[in-house]
């Protein structure tokens, strides 16, 4: 810290005196003093003894232009930049990243539309009873690896935005991309990643042989209904095996992502190691990305609230590991919560901090007075030099405030 305030007698020859003279002794009748400026180098004790006559009792000195002293007190330094500015500055990129998260988020956004309108169409195709195109699949697992190693962030982050259709290819993209997060995570290489992202798009594969009426029920299901829909397992399981070139291993993702860690899952209720590492990790994803989707019956839970409920099932339906290597890919805010600052105001996040994850980069939308802001002000909390140290205090929700989240979020990403 460079500023310090310091008692008078304590001013030698060799400082820097910062202090504003003619603010400082406005009033005074000592006009020399007006010579001294803004600043200046105490370089003889008679300059020392004209300041002691102008009655200053404290004065300011800059340590990094002059010597410093024992004691005094440090200033903190008020930031005169504007948040814009603050948030422009270049700060190194995460481990992991090799691209900044807003620049990412464009090519993460292009990639999720591309990926979803090929597996739209691939998912089609077998619903009415087409083979289906692997070469289309793989440039899609392809393209989603590559974003996902460019920038993870950008790509788990798209996954807050939630589209609906036919046979949930919406859904697919984004529990591959979260599935992708965790390998990311998890130190898989690219090759294995693509593999994995291919067959995490066909993890729900085998809903296109459940009929649609039941598919698309808007409200709870019937008992019948029920079994019925739960045989997507195992016809995603006979898909793949005539569409062939889909290794074992992989083929789990869709016969064993509605498994639980402790049995209570489907269809054959396996338990623990019973489940391949590749379907426990699709089963977490899938998890969350049905919490935090709004159904007819149920509203979409928070992020942060669906992330604490399966925290809640570690080492019950899901592998303790698995949901710490989860966790640490979305973040401990992931994109999309609405919280409360310690400054009172409302923001969301929007960019997570790997290195520092309760410093997200927030939106703020409401002001410490309650004031709406249709355009949020961008804060980093993880900026040190920012005037007033912002922390997140709370999680809110924002079903009680009327915020529409997603709308935010698509705003950002365009
Ligand atoms: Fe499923
Ligand atoms: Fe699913």
């Amino acid at each position: 810290m460079a500023k310090k305030k310091i008692n008078i007698d304590q001013l030698k020859v060799g400082m820097y005196m910062e202090a504003d003279i003619q603010e400082s002794v406005k009033g005074s009748s000592n006009k020399n003093l007006k010579l001294l400026g803004k600043g200046v180098l105490i370089t003889s004790a008679n300059q020392i003894r004209r300041i002691k006559e102008a009655g200053l009792a404290n004065v300011t000195i800059d340590t990094s232009k002059g010597t410093d002293t024992e004691g005094g007190e440090v200033i903190t330094q008020p930031n005169l930049e504007t948040p814009k500015q603050r948030e422009h500055k270049k700060k190194p990129l995460p481990p992991g990243r090799k691209t900044e998260y807003r620049e990412a988020l464009k090519i993460a956004k292009k990639t999720k539309s591309a990926v979803t309108n090929a597996l739209k169409d691939v998912m089609g195709n077998v619903a009415m009873g087409g083979t289906m195109d692997q070469a289309k699949l793989k440039v899609a697992g392809k393209l989603m690896t590559q974003a996902v190693f460019q920038n993870v962030d950008a790509m788990v982050g798209l996954t807050r935005i939630k589209e609906h259709d036919a046979y949930t290819a919406a859904h697919c993209v984004n529990v591959a991309t979260l599935v992708l997060a965790v390998a990311f995570a998890d130190g898989m290489d690219q090759a294995t990643c693509e593999m994995l992202a291919n067959a995490a798009l066909l993890h729900d594969i085998g809903k296109t042989k459940v009929p649609l009426e039941i598919l698309n029920k808007p409200g709870r299901f019937e008992p019948h209904e029920l079994a019925e829909m739960r045989k997507h397992t195992l016809y995603g399981e006979e898909i793949l095996i005539d569409m062939g070139g889909i290794s074992e291993e992989m083929m789990f993702i869709a016969t064993q992502h509605h498994e639980m860690w402790d049995g209570s899952g489907y269809p054959h209720k396996l338990t623990g190691q019973q489940i391949h590492r590749f379907g426990q990790m699709t089963a977490i994803a899938d998890v969350y990305d049905a919490l935090t989707a709004a159904r007819v019956y149920k509203p979409a839970l928070p992020p942060h609230f669906a992330l604490n409920r399966i925290y809640g099932n570690r080492d019950k339906e899901f592998s303790a590991d698995i949901v710490d290597l989860f966790i640490k890919s979305l973040g401990l805010y992931p994109v999309g919560s609405l919280v409360l600052l310690n400054t009172e105001e409302v923001g969301i996040v929007y960019e997570p901090n790997p290195l520092n994850p309760k410093k997200p980069k927030v939106g703020i939308i409401r002001t410490r007075y309650g004031k709406e802001r249709h355009v949020p002000v961008v804060m980093d909390l993880d900026d040190a030099s920012a005037g007033e140290q912002r922390e997140i205090s709370q999680v809110l929700d924002p079903t009680k405030y009327n915020i529409d989240i997603e709308a935010f979020l698509k705003r950002i990403a365009s």
